[in-house]
């Protein structure tokens, strides 16, 4: 849950008590302007627990210190910023997860200047962010107090020479921050609560910020023709659904760009069932689709200019005696029909009809979906990037540039005829799964069958999304992956 945690932001004024975050270089001095308001005591005291603690200034390293009384604060946390190189490449963010994570007063004042750089608004913002992104933990189901941790700084006051133009960029980044946060929460939400009716409740919770959200339910896809997608929640007693929600931002009757979100509440493989160890990881398997609910929640709650459609596909893939079986064929929305392999590799089923739905309806300038898709990207790319597929250059350049100024990073993968031949089918229009050789590539090839023409980009998340290790500005599990990068894409190139 988001923690109820207040930023200010306000000129640099004389500190009464409470922790005080001082930034420094490798010259373990603070800027000349933090030098003068904290006096030379302090800076001199800095010099000198320093040497002691053999505390270098290093990027991402910081330091407490309980402040004499002779000092009118109560402890100063001392933050490296590391050496030239390491400053021209400042991550704002993540400077931020670290000062929350190192600050534990209630009222925490962050002395925002910097030695050696001039920061930004927009980079200030980003630090409140990153604040914002670390101090989220999912505790809605323990039900104790755990002791031995302490409550926490609950009030942030930066202190910044300009404080109107920094709380403008930051209404901004707690809007990507909710997003952030929502998308975390629908990943770490037990199966059992979060089915695909009640994922889709918590899309139609967005009309509050004056996004359309439409429910199609099985008779209406039924109508549509999407019996791939239905064929993966056939053997689930929870009906699925598909979400559409709609932000219009931009000018009238303007081309949409569209986002498609995987939503498999949980995969148990199927008849084509996953071996029980970490089978409960695949409650995390609707990231995909909760990234678009919260790409949606920050592009509507900043007002992006920008007509965007999100639509996501909400299943539950269960064993049954109804449940679909290797070897039948499903007719798509498309007309196109799918040979079943393997019950496990339906995310890409559930996709196929979404896709095309979306390219069908909305004519959009651009489709990116996201998904869980395979077990390969993580072999292939570990936890480090997500797999980006795509048929379109500029779209796949955009999307890389965005992800590397966000730390959302993405690293392309090949889709194309090879990859095509290999889910050729002996009985069907093609298969859905070809093996393991180029898994994720056999799976990209098949989503490039329901896109027609509209330029595409698929991200494989499966490594990126979920079972998440503890970074600077996440405490782990769910990392709300690609929100983040989606809402720079669109913001760098999409709107007005
Ligand atoms: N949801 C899984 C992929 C996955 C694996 C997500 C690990 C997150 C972590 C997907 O539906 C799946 O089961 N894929 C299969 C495809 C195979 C049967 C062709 C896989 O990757 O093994
Ligand atoms: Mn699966
Ligand atoms: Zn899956």
């Amino acid at each position: 849950m988001a923690e109820n945690i207040k930023i200010d932001f306000q000129a640099p004024s004389a500190v009464d008590g409470g922790d005080v975050v001082v930034f420094v270089g490798e010259a373990l001095k603070p800027s000349p302007a933090v030098a003068k308001l904290l006096g030379q005591k302090a800076v001199d005291l800095i010099a000198k627990v320093a040497a002691v603690e053999n505390f270098k200034g290093k990027a991402k390293s910081a330091m407490a210190i309980v402040a004499p009384s002779a000092l009118s604060v109560d402890r100063l946390v001392v933050v490296g910023l590391g050496g030239e190189k390491d400053r021209a490449s400042l991550d704002w963010a993540q400077l931020g997860g670290l000062v929350a994570s190192k600050t534990s007063a209630k009222t925490a004042t962050v002395m925002a200047d910097f030695p050696g750089i001039t920061a930004t608004p927009e980079n200030i913002a980003d630090m409140a962010l990153g604040i914002r992104l670390r101090r989220y933990s999912f505790e809605r189901y323990k039900t104790k107090k755990d002791d031995t941790k302490t409550e926490g700084t609950s009030r942030f006051v930066f202190a910044v020479s300009a404080p109107a133009e920094v709380k403008k960029a930051a209404k901004t980044a707690d809007g990507i921050a909710a997003g952030v946060t929502i998308a975390r929460e629908l990943v770490n939400e037990p199966p059992n609560v979060l089915g695909p009716k009640e994922f889709a409740a918590r899309a139609e919770a967005l009309t509050k910020l004056g996004v359309e959200v439409e429910i199609l339910d099985e008779k209406a896809m039924q109508k549509l023709g999407m019996r791939a997608l239905l064929g993966v929640g056939q053997g689930s007693t929870r009906g699925s659904r598909v979400a559409v929600m709609r932000w219009n931002g931009g000018k009238a009757g303007a081309q949409p760009i569209a986002f498609v979100g995987k939503g498999v509440v949980f995969d148990s493989g199927g008849i084509s069932i996953k071996p029980g160890a970490g089978m409960e990881d695949m409650k995390g398997d609707m990231a995909g689709a909760a990234c678009v609910v919260g790409l949606m929640h920050a592009l509507a709650s900043r007002k992006a200019k920008a007509n965007v459609v999100g639509a996501i596909g909400l299943v539950e893939n269960m064993p049954d005696g109804s449940a679909q079986r290797p070897g039948d064929i499903v007719t798509t929305m498309s007309g196109q029909t799918i040979e079943i392999i393997n019950t496990d590799a339906e995310g890409r089923l559930v996709l196929a009809d979404v896709l095309w739905y979306v390219q069908d309806r909305f004519k959009p300038k651009f489709m990116i979906d996201l998904a869980t898709l395979t077990g390969a990207i993580l072999v292939a790319l570990a936890q480090e990037y997500a797999g980006l597929f795509s048929n379109n250059d500029e779209l796949a350049q955009r999307i890389a540039a965005a992800g590397q100024a966000t730390g959302e990073r993405v690293w392309r993968m090949p889709v194309g005829p090879e990859f095509d031949k290999m889910i050729e089918s002996k009985f069907a229009d093609m298969k859905n799964s070809a093996g393991r050789q180029g898994g994720s590539s056999t799976a990209a090839a098949l989503l490039q069958k329901f896109v027609n023409d509209v330029p595409w980009a698929h991200l494989d998340i499966a490594g990126t999304a979920m079972g998440s290790p503890q970074t600077e500005i996440n405490r782990g599990w769910s990392s709300g992956w690609g929100v983040r990068l989606l809402d720079r894409l669109v913001r760098d190139h999409y709107e007005g």
